[in-house]
């Protein structure tokens, strides 16, 4: 049983390690950006409204966001546990998180808070590709694939996410200054966050994980 959320700023490795973590604790990983993703491909009501805020590095609004996670939270597969990745992304939604996990008698067992300086989170997502088919994150120089343009895992065509230019990638991270960062103290006071400095190499940064959840 776990219950967890991956905090950090965009490029700290949130999804990277996700797929790590979801492997050693099996939980589903839920990531709020890849569900506004798949509704963008899509064609999605959902996605059309997503897609004006993603595209300029907002934050969706916050009772959409909401909406979605907690349904997707009611799924049977969440019943032994789940990793939130990029969800809650204000106190607004960290606070009815809380709420919709007391009223179905949960409670979350840890935050992870994955820090990156902001130079390296520039070069890590102007960097990045990621499979078409399987969403595994490659970066040209860090984490290059085997072959130019094709996932090591399972053969997709690797793509750039379209707000990963450096434009929307500053404004991401001012966006996380602003509007995220407050949830550190947030979680602070309710004393079950745990901070991973996420400038380590990807092993290094998963024993810190480990270590902080438990085997
Ligand atoms: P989302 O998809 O959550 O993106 P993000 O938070 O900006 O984070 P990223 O996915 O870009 O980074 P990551 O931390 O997963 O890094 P990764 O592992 O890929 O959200 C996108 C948008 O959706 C938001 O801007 C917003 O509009 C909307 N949204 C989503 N959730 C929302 C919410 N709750 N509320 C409102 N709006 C919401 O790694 C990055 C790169 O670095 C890769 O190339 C990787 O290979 C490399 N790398 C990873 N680890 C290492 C390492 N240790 N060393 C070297 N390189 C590394
Ligand atoms: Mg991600």
């Amino acid at each position: 049983m776990l219950r967890t959320v991956l905090l950090g700023p965009p490029g700290a490795g949130k999804g990277t390690q996700a797929v790590r973590i979801v492997e050693k604790y099996n939980v589903p990983h839920i990531s709020t950006g890849d569900i506004f993703r798949e509704n963008i491909k899509n064609g999605t009501e959902l996605g059309k409204k997503a897609q004006e805020y993603m595209n300029k590095g907002e934050l969706v609004p916050d009772d959409l966001v909401i909406e979605i996670a907690t349904t997707r939270l009611l799924a049977d597969d969440c019943k032994n546990g789940f990793l939130l990745d990029g969800f809650p992304r204000t106190v607004y939604q960290a606070e009815k998180l809380d709420a919709f996990l007391e009223e179905h008698g949960m409670k979350l067992d840890k935050v992870i808070d994955i820090e990156v300086e902001k130079e390296e989170l520039i070069t890590r997502l102007t960097g990045r590709r990621v499979c078409k088919a399987c969403g595994a994150s490659f970066h040209v120089v860090n984490i290059p694939p085997k072959t130019e343009g094709i996932c090591d895992n399972c053969g997709g065509e690797l793509f750039q996410r379209a707000d990963d230019t450096v434009e929307t990638v500053e404004n991401r991270i001012a966006v996380y200054i602003e509007q995220t960062m407050p949830l550190v103290d947030y979680y602070k006071n309710a004393g079950n966050i745990v901070e991973i400095d996420g400038a380590l190499p990807l092993d290094t940064v998963f024993g810190q994980i480990v270590e902080a959840i438990g085997e």
